[in-house]
C-alpha cells in the first residue's frame, strides 16, 4: 500500500496506529509509530500520552504536524483516543486467541502457533504483521538440516577456469536480521513455518536466538549476530496426529515460546468467510459444504485435519460455469476429490481414511 501524503494527515483527524517504545533515548516522546491507518506515515508519529500501550493498536487524534513543509524532518504529534480491538482484515480470529496474541506482542514474547493443517496459522501471522505495520519475513523450516541453514545456504558454482567456488547465500532470516540492526525504527516479524519439521539439532542451535541471550551464529562472518528488540518470532507447528512422530520439539525448546492453540474456525464463521469470497454460490450450498467439513473434522480417528483450503476448493469448483447448471448433483463428485482426496486410501475403500470420509459424506447427503 502506498505511503500517506502529508495532506492526508490533517490536524484533528482520527486515525489508527500501533506504537512501540521510542528507540531514541532521552526523547521527550515515549512512544513512536511509523504507520497510520496501516499505511506508512510521511513523518514519524510521536506521542507521550500515558494511555498508549506499546504493541496494541489504538485510535489517535493528530495534534500537530511539526515542520510540515520539510520533507525529511519534523514529526506528527498525536494524542490517544481509544484502544481498538485486534482484528486483522479478512481473517477470523477467536476472541481468546486474539487477546493472548495482543499480550504476546505487547510484551515481546515469541509466539508458537499450534494447530491442525489449514486452520489459518499462516494467514493469521500475515495479518498480524500487516495490522502492526511490521515487515513480515517467511521462512519454511522443513528444509533445514543443519543449524546454519537458518541463516545461509552454500551454493557451488563454476569459478575461473571452471574450478568450483562456493558462495554463501543469505536466507530471508539473515537478511531481515541485518535490516533490523540497520533500521531500529522498523519492526520485523520472522515467521518460522513448520518449525517441527526441521532437524532437532538444527533447531537447538536456533534456541539462543529466542531466549534472553538474543544472538545467533552467523556462518557468513563466523561471528555471533545480535538479534535486536525490533525482531519478533512467530513459529507455526502442525500437530495433526499424522505428524506426531516428528513433532519432536522438546520441553526446553517449547519453553521459549508462548504457545497459542488454534483450531478450525467455527462453522458459522467459515460460512461467512466463504460466502464473502464466493458470492456466486448460494448460502445453502456453502452451508452444506461447511457442515460436511465440520462432521469430518469431528471424526476422531483420522490421521489429519481437513483444511479450510478444502472447503474453499469445493467452492471454486462449484462456482465454475462447467458445474453451475446443477450444483447439487455435482457436489458429491467434487467432494470425492476435494475432501476424500486429501486423505490416505481411496474413497471406495472403507478400510481407509478416504473411505471413512466418503461414508460420512454419502450418509449426510442422503439425509438432505
Ligand atoms: N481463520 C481464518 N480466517 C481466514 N481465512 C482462513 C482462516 N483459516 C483458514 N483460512 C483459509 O484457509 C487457507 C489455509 O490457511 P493457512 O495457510 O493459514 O493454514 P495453516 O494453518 O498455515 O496451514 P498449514 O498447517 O498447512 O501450514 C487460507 O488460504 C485461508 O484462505
Ligand atoms: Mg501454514
Amino acid at each position: 500500500m502506498s505511503k500517506l501524503s502529508i495532506e492526508e494527515v490533517r490536524e484533528g483527524r482520527v486515525m489508527e496506529a500501533t506504537f512501540w517504545l521510542n528507540p531514541v533515548d532521552g526523547e521527550k516522546f515515549r512512544f513512536r509509530a511509523t504507520h497510520l491507518d496501516g499505511r506508512r506515515a510521511p513523518k514519524v508519529v510521536l506521542s507521550d500520552d500515558a494511555r498508549i500501550t506499546p504493541g496494541t493498536p489504538c485510535r489517535i487524534r493528530v495534534k500537530k504536524i511539526h515542520k510540515k513543509d520539510r520533507k525529511h524532518r519534523g514529526w506528527i504529534e498525536v494524542e490517544f483516543v481509544e484502544r481498538v480491538s485486534f482484528e486483522p482484515d479478512g481473517v477470523y480470529l477467536d476472541p481468546v486467541v486474539s487477546k493472548k496474541l495482543q499480550v504476546c506482542l505487547e510484551s515481546g514474547l515469541n509466539i508458537l502457533l499450534d494447530g491442525p493443517q489449514g486452520c489459518g496459522k499462516t494467514v493469521l501471522a500475515r495479518a498480524i504483521g500487516q495490522a502492526l505495520g511490521m515487515e513480515l519475513v517467511f521462512f519454511n523450516c522443513a528444509a533445514v538440516v543443519e543449524a546454519t541453514d537458518f541463516l545461509a545456504t552454500i551454493q557451488v558454482r563454476a569459478g575461473e577456469g571452471g574450478a568450483p567456488v562456493t558462495d554463501f547465500v543469505k536466507t530471508e532470516i539473515l537478511t531481515a536480521l541485518e535490516a533490523a540492526n540497520a533500521n531500529p525504527g522498523r519492526r520485523y516479524l520472522v515467521f518460522l513455518d513448520e518449525l517441527n519439521r526441521c532437524q532437532e539439532s538444527a533447531r537447538n542451535a536456533l534456541m539462543p536466538a529466542l531466549d534472553s541471550s538474543r544472538r545467533v551464529f552467523d556462518p557468513t562472518t563466523n561471528r555471533f549476530l545480535e538479534i535486536p528488540d525490533n525482531v519478533l518470532f512467530i513459529a507455526a507447528v502442525n500437530r495433526g496426529s499424522e505428524f506426531s512422530g516428528t513433532f519432536g520439539i522438546d520441553a526446553a525448546q517449547l519453553d521459549r515460546f508462548a504457545p497459542i492453540q488454534m483450531t478450525y474456525l467455527p462453522p458459522e464463521e467459515e460460512e461467512r468467510l466463504l460466502a464473502g469470497r464466493h458470492p456466486e454460490l448460494g448460502k445453502k450450498v456453502i452451508h452444506a459444504i461447511v457442515d460436511l467439513a465440520d462432521r469430518i473434522r469431528k471424526m476422531s480417528d483420522l490421521a489429519s485435519g481437513l483444511s479450510v483450503r478444502a472447503t474453499e476448493e469445493a467452492c471454486i469448483f462449484l462456482k465454475h460455469p462447467l458445474f453451475e447448471e446443477d450444483r447439487w448433483s455435482a457436489l458429491p463428485e467434487i467432494l470425492k476429490s476435494s475432501f476424500c482426496g486429501r486423505f490416505s486410501g481411496a474413497w471406495n475403500d472403507t478400510t481407509t481414511d478416504a473411505g471413512a470420509v466418503w461414508l460420512v459424506i454419502e450418509r449426510a447427503l442422503l439425509e438432505e
